[in-house]
C-alpha cells in the first residue's frame, strides 16, 4: 500500500524509548521495502551533539540488538536522519526544525511526542506559534497519558487546541503486538470459538501480564504510578477489551474503538465493600530471579517508605448480557518468576460426570499465550492410553505460531509507525476509551485510599500475591510452558 512521504520529527529523540525501539523500527521498515530513501527523520533533543554523533550513538544500539544489519537498508536509514538539540521551552529553537522541514517539503509531518507528557503542551503551543503544524500534521503520544482522570484531562484539553482527534495517536504497544493482533482474528475469523464466547460456556477469564525485570532506570516516574497505572490501566485493560468486545461491523477505526468503549463502560466499579476482596497490591521484596539475588523495591529505589505497588491482581465483572457472572482475573507486577503475557479462557466444566470412577473432570482452557514465544494451546481431556478403566488427563493441542509461520514477526513499533504514516487509527485509543479507563481505575485508588488498603510484600521470583482476588473455587492457571529461548530469538533477535 502506497503512502504520502513524511518527516517524522520525534521529540525525546536520544532517549530510551526512541533507542530501544523507534530507530529499530524505522531500520526494519526500510529492510523490508516499506519505507524509502526521500523521506526524512528529525531526532531532536535537549542533548548537545552532532549529527553524526547521534548517529554513531544509534548505529551502535542497532548493532547491538540486530544481528547482521543489511548494508543497504543502513546507508538510506543513516541517509534520512539528522539531529537537532533543542530545548523544547523556548520557541527560537524551534526555527531549525521548521527549516528542516521546509527544506524536504515532504507531504506530511508526524511528530513523536517521546518526552515525559507535562511537555505535551508546551511543545504543541511552541510549534503552533513557528506556524509549524497543518492540517496533515500528526502528533504520536506516548503514555502515560496523565496519571488519573483529570491530569489526562488536562494534556488532552490542552492538546485538542491544536490537534483534532483523527489527528491524535495516543500508543498503547500491546496493541501494536503480533499475538495480540491475532486475537482479533482468532475470535472473529474463527466460528468455532464464538459459538462458545459467553457466560454459558465460559466460567473465567485470566489475564496475566508477568515481567521478571524490577524498575530499572525509572525510579522516580514508577513510584509515583505503580503497577495499577503503569500497567493495567493501558495494556491489560486494552488485552480485556479485545477478549471482551463484541464483534465489530468492519475494522474501522471507529467501529473497533466503539465497542471496546461499550467494554470499559461496563466494567463494574470498585467500593470500600469490594475492594479488598476483589484486589491486591503487592511490592517486591529480596529474593532470587533467574538465579540471581536481587534487591528489595524499596533497595532499587532507596526510599524504605514507599508504598506503591509494583504488582497488582484483580477480579473484576463486566456487566453485560454476554458476560454476565463471569469474573475477570488480571495480574501483573514485577521481578516475578519469569516474563511471560497469556490469556486463559478457563471453560466450565462438564454438567455431568458419566466416568465416576475416575478423577475430577479439568475445565478446558484456551490459552492464548502472548510473549516471550507465541502460541494458542487448547487443553482437552484425553484418555491416558492402556487398558482397563476408563483413565484420563489434560493433553494439550497446541499451534504453535513458530513452527507455523517461518519468517520473523514485526515489533510492535514497527506496525504502529507504519499505522500512523497511513493515517490508521485502529490500533491507536480514543480519547473516551483512555477517559473511560481512568475513570474505572479511578474507582480502584479511592476505595484503597478509603479503606488505607496496605501493600503486600511478596518476595522476587515468586508469583506474586494474586490468589487473595479469586472466587471461591478459582484458582490462577500456572502455564507448564517454559521460555524456549531459540524460538524466541528466531523472531526477536537476541
Ligand atoms: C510499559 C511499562 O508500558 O510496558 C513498563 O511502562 C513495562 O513498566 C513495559 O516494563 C512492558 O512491555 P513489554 O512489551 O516488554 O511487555
Amino acid at each position: 500500500m502506497s503512502f504520502k512521504s513524511f518527516s517524522l520529527v520525534i521529540f525525546g529523540g536520544d532517549g530510551d524509548l526512541a533507542l530501544r525501539k523507534i530507530f529499530p523500527a524505522i531500520y526494519y521498515r526500510i529492510k523490508d521495502k516499506q519505507i524509502s530513501a526521500g523521506n526524512q527523520v528529525l531526532a531532536v533533543s535537549r542533548t548537545e551533539m552532532d549529527t553524526d554523533t547521534f548517529m554513531a550513538l544509534v548505529v551502535s544500539h542497532l548493532q547491538k540488538h540486530i544481528e547482521n544489519l543489511d548494508a543497504e537498508a543502513l546507508e538510506i536509514f543513516t541517509s534520512m536522519i539528522s539531529f537537532i538539540s533543542a530545548d523544547l521551552t523556548k520557541a527560537e529553537d524551534y526555527v531549525p526544525i521548521k527549516k528542516a522541514l521546509e527544506e524536504a517539503a515532504l507531504s506530511q509531518t508526524l511528530f513523536y511526542y517521546s518526552t515525559p507528557s507535562s511537555l505535551f503542551g508546551t511543545i504543541s503551543r511552541l510549534l503552533h506559534a513557528n506556524s509549524i503544524l497543518n492540517d496533515s500534521s500528526k502528533v504520536i503520544l506516548e503514555k502515560p497519558l496523565g496519571l488519573d482522570l483529570n491530569s489526562f484531562e488536562e494534556i488532552n484539553t490542552e492538546l485538542s487546541r491544536y490537534f483534532a482527534e483523527p489527528q491524535m495517536y495516543r500508543i498503547d504497544h500491546y496493541l501494536g503486538k503480533e499475538t495480540v493482533q491475532n486475537l482479533m482474528v482468532l475470535r472473529f475469523a474463527n466460528h468455532l470459538f464464538e459459538l462458545a464466547w459467553n457466560a454459558q460456556n465460559i466460567d473465567n477469564v485470566q489475564i496475566t501480564v508477568a515481567e521478571s525485570i524490577g524498575v530499572e532506570k525509572r525510579k522516580e516516574f514508577y513510584d509515583a504510578c505503580g503497577a495499577l497505572k503503569d500497567m493495567v490501566q493501558n495494556h491489560l485493560l486494552q488485552l480485556l477489551c479485545l477478549v471482551a468486545m463484541e464483534p465489530p461491523a468492519t475494522l474501522t477505526a471507529d467501529n473497533v474503538r466503539d465497542e471496546k468503549l461499550k467494554v470499559l463502560k461496563s466494567l463494574r466499579t470498585y467500593n470500600p465493600g469490594n475492594v479488598r476482596k476483589w484486589t491486591v497490591k503487592g511490592q517486591y521484596a529480596r529474593g532470587e530471579v533467574a538465579d540471581q539475588q536481587v534487591n528489595s523495591y524499596q533497595e532499587d529505589i532507596g526510599s524504605y517508605d514507599s508504598s506503591t505497588e509494583t504488582f497488582v491482581a484483580l477480579r473484576t465483572y463486566i456487566d453485560n448480557w454476554r458476560w454476565a457472572g463471569v469474573p475477570f482475573y488480571l495480574r501483573t507486577g514485577k521481578r516475578l518468576e519469569k516474563r511471560y503475557s497469556e490469556i486463559v479462557i478457563n471453560f466450565k466444566r462438564v454438567p455431568h460426570n458419566v466416568f465416576p470412577a475416575g478423577p475430577k473432570i479439568d475445565r478446558n482452557k484456551l490459552i492464548i499465550r502472548l510473549q516471550p514465544e507465541e502460541h494458542i494451546e487448547l487443553v482437552q481431556m484425553a484418555k491416558t492410553p492402556g487398558p482397563g478403566g476408563y483413565r484420563y488427563e489434560p493433553v494439550s493441542l497446541k499451534l504453535d505460531f513458530i513452527d507455523s509461520f517461518d519468517r520473523r514477526f514485526p515489533e510492535a513499533y514497527e506496525r504502529l509507525l507504519m499505522d500512523v504514516v497511513r493515517g490508521n487509527q485502529t490500533l491507536f485509543m480514543r480519547a473516551d476509551e483512555v477517559r473511560a479507563s481512568w475513570k474505572w481505575i479511578h474507582s480502584i485508588t479511592d476505595s484503597w485510599n478509603k479503606t488505607s488498603q496496605e501493600v503486600v510484600l511478596y518476595k522476587s521470583g515468586s508469583k506474586g500475591p494474586g490468589d487473595k482476588v479469586m472466587e471461591p473455587g478459582d484458582e490462577w492457571y500456572e502455564s507448564k510452558n517454559g521460555h524456549d529461548a531459540k524460538k524466541v530469538s528466531k523472531f526477536f533477535g537476541t
